[in-house]
């Protein structure tokens, strides 16, 4: 069976979507389910290339048994080949990534994480915790936790 591809996509590649990545990673893992899974994440802008996610997201995730392992890239239009979801944090990433699509089948690999949101559905976007406290990491998690649960029993089914 062919490996289903999920990329997470934020602005810097450095709290949103590495955290998505580390959440769905760890949903993955803990149903057995990694050998079916390729996951990955991108930033639209290019300030954060080789970093490692923001401490403070590290931190967030970590206390909630989530490491995240990965290193800031910036997204690419190849990407839309080599992925079948492509699920963003807000509506300018959706602007940004929508922006570099060659064709319709392009277009329709790419969704908002806050579309499969069952729990906190007041929010539309995954708000960018990095000007702002520690809540914002914690709310950034909760989000992220919902609905990257969802997006997994989608995919399952
Ligand atoms: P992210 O958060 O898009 O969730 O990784 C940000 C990280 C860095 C910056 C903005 C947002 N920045 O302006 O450097």
């Amino acid at each position: 069976m062919s490996k289903t591809s999920v990329l997470f996509v934020c602005l810097g590649n450095i709290c949103r979507s590495p955290a998505a990545e580390g959440v769905f990673t760890h949903l993955v893992n803990s149903q057995n389910l990694a050998s079916e899974f390729t996951i990955d994440s991108a930033g639209t802008c290019d300030h954060h290339i080789g970093e490692r996610a923001d401490k403070r997201m590290r931190e967030a995730a970590s206390k909630r048994g989530i490491e995240l392992t990965s290193r800031g890239r910036q997204f690419v239009k190849e990407d839309f080949k080599k992925f079948d979801h492509i699920i963003v944090m807000d509506n300018s990433n959706l602007e940004d990534v929508l922006s570099l699509t060659g064709s319709v089948e392009d277009k329709k690999k790419v969704s908002k994480l806050t579309d499969n949101l069952t729990r906190f559905t007041e929010y539309d976007h995954v708000p960018d915790p990095y000007y702002g406290g520690q809540d914002g990491f914690e709310l950034v998690l909760d989000l992220l936790e919902n609905s990257c649960s969802n997006l997994l029993n989608k995919i399952k089914a």
